[in-house]
C-alpha cells in the first residue's frame, strides 16, 4: 500500500505547487501517509478478510525464518499428482521453503517398489531445519480431523519432542472441514468449478471418503447439506463412511435424473477416484447408476485442482495458532 502511495501523494503535490512544495516534499509526505494509511486502513482490513490472504500479501503473510510442511495422506496414481503440483504451486506464492510428507505407510511401501521415496513428516522436519527454518508451519492436507490427520499430528508431535530445540515454534494448521466458512468457501469453489457443459437437470454425484466407523463424518454431513442448498441435484456420499451412495441413488432416481456428473470430493483424484466411483466395475458408482438407467460423466479432478480450496489449505496454514512446542498441560 505504501509503495502506491508515494508516487500518488507526490505527484498531487507536483501538479499543484511545483516549486513551493518542492523542498518540503519528503517532510510533508509522512504525516500525508500516516493520514492516507489511517483512511485505507478499514477498507484493506475488510478487502482482505473477505479476499485469499494469499492474494492480498503472497510474501509477506510469514516471517522470515519460516517454512512449510505439507503433509499429505499421499497417493501412487501418477494422475493424480495433478493436485498436488497445483497445491505446490499455490503455496510457492509464500516464498518460504516448502517440503512434503506422505502419512500413509501403505502408500509408501507401494512407492519404494517404484523406486520413489517420499519423506515421512520427522524426515520432511529435518528437511527444514536443514534449510536454516527456525518457525515451520505444518498444514495437513486431510479433509477433516480424522484418523489420519490424529496419527499424521502425532508423528509430528512426537518428532518434534524428540529435538524440542531446532525450531522456535511448529504450529500445526487444520484440515480442510471445521468451520462454517470452510464449509461456504469449498461448497462455492466446487460448484463454481464444474464444468459449463453440465446441462439444466443433470445430477452431480460427489464421493467423499469418510471413515468405515463413522470417525470425523459429521463435516461431510454438514457438507452435504451445503450442497443440497446451494444446488438440489448436488450429492454428496463416501466410499467408505457413513453417508450412504444409496440414498443418493434413491435421490437421483425419484427425481427423474437422466444424466450424472461423478466427481471426487477428496483433494486427489487417486485409486477411489478412478475405480471406486469411476471404474468399469459392475460395484462402481457409475457403474451402479447405468445399471439404473442414468447416463454418466466423469469428472476426474482433485480438489487441490481447484483454487478456492486452496485458498481455503492457505488460509488456515496462515492463520494456525495451536504450537506443538507450547502445549498446554504438558510440561
Ligand atoms: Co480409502
Amino acid at each position: 500500500m505504501f509503495s502506491l502511495s508515494v508516487p500518488v501523494v507526490s505527484r498531487v503535490f507536483r501538479s499543484s505547487r511545483p516549486d513551493r512544495f518542492a523542498g518540503r516534499l519528503p517532510m510533508l509526505c509522512l504525516p500525508m501517509l500516516c493520514v492516507v494509511a489511517l483512511c485505507l486502513a478499514p477498507v484493506t482490513g475488510c478487502a482482505r478478510s473477505a479476499a485469499s490472504p494469499v492474494a492480498a500479501t503472497p510474501a509477506a503473510a510469514l516471517p522470515a525464518d519460516s517454512g512449510v510442511l505439507l503433509a499429505v495422506f499421499g497417493t501412487s496414481e501418477p494422475e493424480a499428482l495433478a493436485a498436488y503440483e497445483a497445491i505446490a504451486a499455490s503455496y510457492a506464492k509464500l516464498g518460504v521453503p516448502v517440503v512434503w510428507a506422505y502419512t500413509s505407510d501403505i502408500i509408501r511401501a507401494k512407492l519404494a517398489k517404484a523406486g520413489k521415496r517420499p519423506a515421512t513428516p520427522a524426515e520432511a522436519l529435518d528437511q527444514l531445519a536443514a534449510k536454516g527454518v527456525r518457525n515451520v508451519r505444518v498444514q495437513s492436507l486431510h479433509m477433516a480431523a480424522g484418523e489420519e490427520f490424529s496419527q499424521m499430528e502425532l508423528g509430528v508431535y512426537a518428532a518434534v519432542l524428540r529435538q524440542p530445540d531446532r525450531f522456535d515454534s511448529v504450529r500445526m494448521g487444520r484440515p480442510l472441514l471445521e468451520s462454517e466458512q470452510d464449509m461456504n468457501e469449498v461448497v462455492a469453489a466446487v460448484l463454481r468449478d464444474f464444468p459449463r457443459d453440465r446441462r439444466p437437470g443433470d445430477g452431480i454425484v460427489l464421493m467423499g471418503h469418510g471413515h468405515a466407523d463413522g470417525r470425523a463424518d459429521l463435516p461431510m454431513f454438514a457438507v452435504r447439506d451445503a450442497f443440497q442448498r446451494a444446488d438440489p441435484l448436488v450429492f454428496l456420499a463416501t466410499v467408505e463412511g457413513s453417508l450412504d451412495f444409496e440414498r443418493a441413488l434413491a435421490a437421483l432416481r425419484a427425481r427423474g435424473v437422466r444424466r450424472v456428473w461423478l466427481a471426487p470430493f477428496m483433494v486427489v483424484a487417486g485409486d477411489h477416484a478412478r475405480n471406486d466411483l469411476s471404474g468399469p466395475e459392475e460395484d462402481s458408482w457409475a457403474s451402479r447408476l447405468r445399471e439404473a438407467g442414468m447416463e454418466t460423466t466423469t469428472h476426474l479432478k482433485g480438489l487441490g485442482e481447484t483454487a478456492g480450496v486452496r485458498d481455503v489449505f492457505v488460509r488456515h496454514t496462515l492463520e494456525a495458532k495451536q504450537d506443538l512446542l507450547r502445549v498446554k498441560g504438558v510440561d
